[in-house]
Order: structure tokens, then sequence, then C-alpha cells
């Protein structure tokens, strides 16, 4: 496994929000993490990310822990993430966006990249063609110089990956990447998942509410309800499980496509 969470435990104030979970990501794979609004998806990523501190677990990402690491650290490690609201500098570039990403693999560090000496125009340089190149990747080179708030919100998303994409991960995670596309864009971006898999040898974890695109992309499905994991397997085991029909049971209607 490339990642592997135990027994971890997460609280606020009393509240417990995650349950002895017991979850993992293979190498070089699409898996999904499902459940109704509230479950605990968001804070699950905010625990590997470094964002939230857990009471008791642990985390292990390619022989590492992750635990107690801040999250520059874990971006440094190889875990890369995009969030469930889109998180851009509105009034810089996509270019500049996705370069303020890869600024954690920078040997001269962000604030020499920002005033950069001579010496460090080379580093700059490298920087700069690793950030296109996943503009490219992702599909909206021609926007590299566009102020990030003018594009089209399903653009505005692909930047967020472009910019995980350039910390050169070995694991990504997108929460909700699919909300609010529409279905044309929801078709492309599950090629672009398999492409960040197959051409890249990156693993993705998807937190996603489209039952349709979780059935067709992931290899491995775990159902997260009330802070536990409730079910895991195939889609085809994960689409059949009575625990997991309950589960999503008073859900919106558009989110119950469990059929
Ligand atoms: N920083 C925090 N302080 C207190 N409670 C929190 C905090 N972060 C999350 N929670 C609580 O943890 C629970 C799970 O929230 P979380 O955002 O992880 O759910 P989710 O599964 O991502 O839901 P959604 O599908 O709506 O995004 C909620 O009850 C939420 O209020
Ligand atoms: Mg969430």
């Amino acid at each position: 496994m490339l990642l592997e969470l135990d027994d971890l435990v997460l609280r606020f104030a009393g509240n417990t929000v995650l349950e002895n979970i017991r979850f993992g990501v293979a190498e070089n794979s699409v898996a999904s993490l499902i459940g109704p609004n509230g479950a605990g998806k968001t804070s699950l990523f905010n625990c590997i990310t470094g964002f939230y501190r857990p009471q008791q677990g642990s985390i292990t990402f390619a022989g590492e822990q992750l635990l107690k690491r801040k999250p520059h650290a874990v971006t440094k490690l190889g875990v890369a993430r995009t969030f469930q609201n889109v998180r851009l500098f509105r009034e810089m570039s996509v270019l500049d966006n996705v370069m303020a990403g890869q600024h954690c693999r920078s040997k001269a560090g962000a604030f020499a990249a920002v005033f950069a000496l001579p010496s460090q125009r080379a580093e700059e340089r490298r920087i700069r063609e690793v950030c296109e190149d996943c503009l490219e990747f992702v599909g909206i080179a021609d926007e590299a110089d566009r102020i990030a708030t003018n594009l089209a919100y399903g653009h505005q998303r692909l930047v967020e990956i472009a910019r995980a994409l350039a910390t050169e991960p070995k694991l990504l995670l997108l929460d909700e990447p699919a909300a609010g596309l529409n279905s044309t864009e929801k078709s492309e971006l599950v090629r672009l998942i398999r492409r960040i898999r197959d051409e890249r040898g990156v693993s993705v974890l998807l937190i996603e509410h489209d039952m349709g695109l979780v059935m067709e992309v992931s290899e491995h499905i775990s159902v997260l309800d009330h802070g536990r994991i409730i079910a895991e397997g195939t889609p085809q085991a994960v689409q059949a499980d009575p625990a997991v029909i309950e589960a999503y049971l008073g859900q919106d209607e558009d989110e119950l496509e469990l059929t």
C-alpha cells in the first residue's frame, strides 16, 4: 500500500469526527472515498495532509509517518491535494497559480523564487517548465497568461489539478473535483484521472458525490458514514452492499444513484 491509515481517531470538542479508521490506497490506482454529507471525508483528507491533528492512530505514506508533519512537509513527501471549494489566487495568472504550488520542490524556496538572483534563474526556469508542462497535461496551456478568476469554472478546477501535479506527487487527493462540472467536463475528468495514474504513475484518491463517475473510474471504493468506514471493495460490491444503500437513504435524489 502507498498510503495506510490505521486506527485513526479525530475529535473536535468531544465530537468524534473519525472513529478508528483503517484505510489504504494502493500504488498506481484510482480509489474513491464516498459517503453522505458530513460523514468526515474532507476531515480525512485534512488529517492526511497535516491540516488536522488526529488524537490517535497512524498514517503511513511510502514508508514515512505523516502524523505530526506540517502541510508543506506532507506535500514535499509526495502528497498533493485539491480543495472542495476552488482555492486560487484570483488576481494572479494561471501559470503563477500553478508555480505557487511547485515551490516546495524548489531548492531556493518561494522567497528566492520571487526575488530571484541571477544564480537562481535556472531554477526558476525549471519550475516554469514543469508548471507549463502540467498546464499542457490538463489541457489548458493556452490559458497560462490569463487571470485565474476570468477562467470558466471547470477550467479553474483544472488549474487546481495542474497546481497539485506541479508538486510532483505520488498521491493526488481530489475533493469533489466533479462538483459544478457539466457532463462533457465530467467525461474529460474521468479521462484525466486515468491519465494521471497511467502516464504519471500517480495514485488518485477521490472524494466524490457523483456516483456514476465514481463507479466508472474507481478500482476500489471506501464508504464513510458518521466517521466510520461501513463498506469497502470493488464498485460492484459496494453498490450492492445493504449498509451503503441504508447510509444513503434520506440523501438528495440526485445523489442517490446507487442503482
Ligand atoms: N475544524 C472543525 N471543527 C469542528 N468540527 C469539524 C471541523 N471540521 C469538520 N468538522 C465536523 O466534522 C464532520 C465531518 O465534516 P467533513 O467536512 O469532513 O464532512 P464531509 O464528509 O466532507 O461532508 P461533505 O460531503 O458535505 O463535504 C462535520 O460534522 C463537521 O462539522
Ligand atoms: Mg467534504
